[in-house]
């Protein structure tokens, strides 16, 4: 085994792109003594159209990307890598703690009053087996109505939060949902959350945009207390590293994490 389970080592966290910063912030907010690693696979991005076993692979080589820089935990902050990849990472590195992400069904389902849940998600996540065992567990009595979000990662990854671009294509992929009736959307992508004002202006107010990225910081911090991981006394840093080419890489990651992020290359 590669890895070295101590409070001290760093979580590793990875997404197709720059859309696990979402979480990553929430994970910075729970868990501040803690060193994070973070890869953006945005060389690679999007992972939503991906094969399974394509995304089953790279994940293997992110995780051991990760490992061999000492991460004691990892984050798959990606619903779509989770759906396609957590068993096997699970079944490939068993003691280590492993967290990853699914679509909030079960809080919409307890949320809405029209009884109607959307759920935006990548065309990955909403084909995939775990997605479908999610709906057979939380999803029976309500109508839950999907929507693949095509366009939107990209639109993040390249940058473009507000343009009249984005917004059309938002609402192209809010107003179905919302004339089925939904009342609760759930993002079911990391990325969505960066668009979540142009997502809400869509929806109009009284409809409740929810993200798991609150909720996932916490079951990580469990996991690891859990673990006897827990890292404290210590002000926690984070290390990037992101695949994008050189003109991109460190641009659009700082243009969310902030301007003195470094940001690494990944090569391989
Ligand atoms: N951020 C991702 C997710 O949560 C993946 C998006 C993609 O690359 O298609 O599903």
């Amino acid at each position: 085994m590669t890895h070295s389970l101590s409070p001290d080592a760093p979580i590793g966290v990875f997404d197709s792109g720059l859309g696990g910063l979402s979480v990553l912030r929430h994970a910075r907010a729970a868990l501040p003594a803690e060193d994070f690693l973070y890869v953006a696979d945005s060389g690679f991005a999007p992972y939503g159209e991906r094969s399974t076993d394509w995304i089953r692979a790279r994940s293997a080589v992110l995780g051991e990307f990760l490992l061999d820089h000492g991460a004691k935990a990892l984050l798959i902050a990606c619903n779509t890598a989770t759906a396609a990849a957590a068993q096997a990472l699970r079944e490939r590195w068993p003691a280590l703690p492993i967290i990853g992400m699914e679509p909030a069904v079960k809080p919409a389902v307890a949320a809405t009053k029209t009884g109607t849940v959307g759920v935006l998600a990548t065309t990955g996540t909403l084909a995939s087996s775990r997605f479908a065992a999610l709906l057979d567990t939380f999803g029976r009595d309500i109508h839950v109505v999907t929507r693949p979000g095509s366009g939107l990662v990209e639109a993040v990854e390249r940058g473009d939060f507000d343009s009249p671009d984005t917004r059309a294509l938002v609402a192209s992929h809010v107003e179905p949902l919302i004339a089925e009736g939904a009342d609760v959307i759930v993002l079911g992508c990391t990325h969505y959350p960066f668009l979540r004002p142009l997502i809400e202006q869509a929806a109009g107010p009284a409809v409740r945009v929810i993200d798991t990225g609150d909720a996932v910081a916490r079951q990580l911090a469990r996991a690891l207390g859990r673990a006897g991981l827990l890292r404290s006394g210590h002000h926690g840093g984070e290390r990037f590293w992101s695949s994008a080419p050189p003109p991109q890489r460190s641009a659009a990651l700082q243009r969310l994490w902030g301007q003195d992020a470094t940001v690494e290359p990944l090569t391989g």
